[in-house]
């Protein structure tokens, strides 16, 4: 394994303080897809667990999506678009490879005193996104960022290819990150409240595994990469699969031991929605119990940068996701990159925020959950 960190986070107290979620209202079940696919409603549930997802409507892009989730999480965070510093958006599916996505988010939202710029880090990206704005928070360079996790992916599927057309599914999920209200100075601790620590990690040796070939400076775009259908993503399942298993409980391991907490500690483990085989796998190895962890990729399939925040917003919709909860979030994807997140719950407003909080349940959609919890 190569290029990774694990840093407790250093500064004033951060933390989540607005979510919201959007999801395109058109389903496509499996058996949808076995009528122009050679695969079957059997093998995607006993392979994935996915049992049906969402496809954005013609016309609309993975901004479209991010706007909705974004105005949700500033009003749940009781913040006004004019106090957010920054806009960040992690996607693999951008509006356009140039300009950024988070851009247009930023504009459509009112967030007219904001820098925006896209995170490109694979399904890892929104864990990536928070990162960094959990760190420009804490050192005090920002006081609000807007995190938008955004996907329009079935643009970007081969509908001829069963390997990756059943997998994944489009939406948007948002929060915002803010200083913690009323937590103490707390430089140099280890533990606290808000979000604890981050493990980033990446390894470029993987890069063929998840891919899109064509269109960037390496193969730009053309007649033979249309041809080739060059410009759609590419994965080798099976490599992908090994790599996520072995790192998530890597990764969980070092975030919770530099944050001194151990895997008895943790409220909810909110993985990335990619497969539930690779869920279990991963939390069965690192001992979470089953009723510990959120999962949604039944309904929504593999929602890449969205999943994380859609799975926040709907476990606290379902009262799952509590004040005081120690959780944490788990991304991994393409590059090969990985990254994992250790925060305490904080149920609370943006410090200092000035905007009208209409305080929304976060998901236009009803929750589906693993298992209840205790
Ligand atoms: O978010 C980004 C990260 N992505 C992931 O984490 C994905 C990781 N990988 C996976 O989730 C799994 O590897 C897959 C779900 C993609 C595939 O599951 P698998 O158990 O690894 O299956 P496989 O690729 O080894 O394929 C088994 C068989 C093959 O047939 P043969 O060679 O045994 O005759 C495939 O051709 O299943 C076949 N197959 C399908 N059959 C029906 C592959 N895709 C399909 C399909 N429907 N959609």
């Amino acid at each position: 394994m190569t290029g990774s960190a694990a840093p407790s986070l250093f500064g004033r107290p951060v933390t989540i303080s607005g979510l919201g979620a959007h999801l395109p209202g058109k389903v496509l079940t499996n058996h949808d897809l076995a009528t122009f696919l050679d695969t079957s409603d059997e093998w995607i549930t006993q392979r994935t667990g996915i049992k049906e997802r969402r496809v954005a409507e013609e016309g609309l892009s993975a901004s479209d999506l991010g706007i909705i989730a974004a105005r949700q999480a500033l009003a749940d965070a009781g913040l006004s678009p004019e106090q957010v510093d920054l806009v960040i958006t992690a996607t693999i599916s951008p509006d356009r490879l140039m300009p950024a996505t988070a851009a247009r988010i930023a504009y459509q939202c009112g967030c007219v005193n904001a820098g925006s710029l896209d995170v490109s880090a694979g399904c890892t990206g929104f864990v990536y996104a928070l990162a960094m704005a959990a760190g420009a928070v804490a050192s005090g360079l920002h006081q609000y960022v807007l995190v938008v996790g955004a996907e329009a992916i079935s643009r970007l599927l081969d509908w001829q290819d069963r390997a990756t057309a059943v997998l994944f599914g489009d939406g948007a999920g948002a929060a915002v990150i803010s200083p913690l209200e009323g937590a103490s100075e707390r430089a140099g601790a280890k533990t606290g409240v808000g979000i604890l620590g981050f493990d980033l990690g990446s390894d470029g040796s993987g890069e063929e595994f998840l891919l899109i070939p064509a269109g960037g400076s390496r193969l730009p775009a053309s007649a033979e990469t249309v041809a080739a259908r060059q410009h759609y993503m590419k994965m080798n399942g099976h490599e992908v699969y090994k790599f996520a298993t072995r790192v998530i409980v890597q990764s969980a391991l070092r975030v919770l031991e530099h944050c001194g907490k151990t895997v008895d500690d943790l409220d909810l483990f909110v993985p990335h929605q990619a497969n539930l085989r690779i869920i279990e796998a991963a939390a069965k190895k690192l001992g979470v119990p089953e009723n510990k962890i959120y999962t949604n990729l039944q309904r929504y399939g593999n929602t890449s940068c969205a999943s994380i925040p859609l799975c926040l917003s709907e476990a606290r919709a379902e009262g799952k996701l509590r004040a005081g909860d120690l959780v944490l979030l788990m991304g991994f994807g393409a590059g090969l990159t990985w990254g994992a997140c250790l925060l305490e719950w904080t149920d609370g407003k943006a410090a200092g925020a000035g905007g009208t909080s209409t305080h929304t349940a976060g998901s236009t959609a009803g929750g589906n959950t693993h298992e209840e919890r205790n």
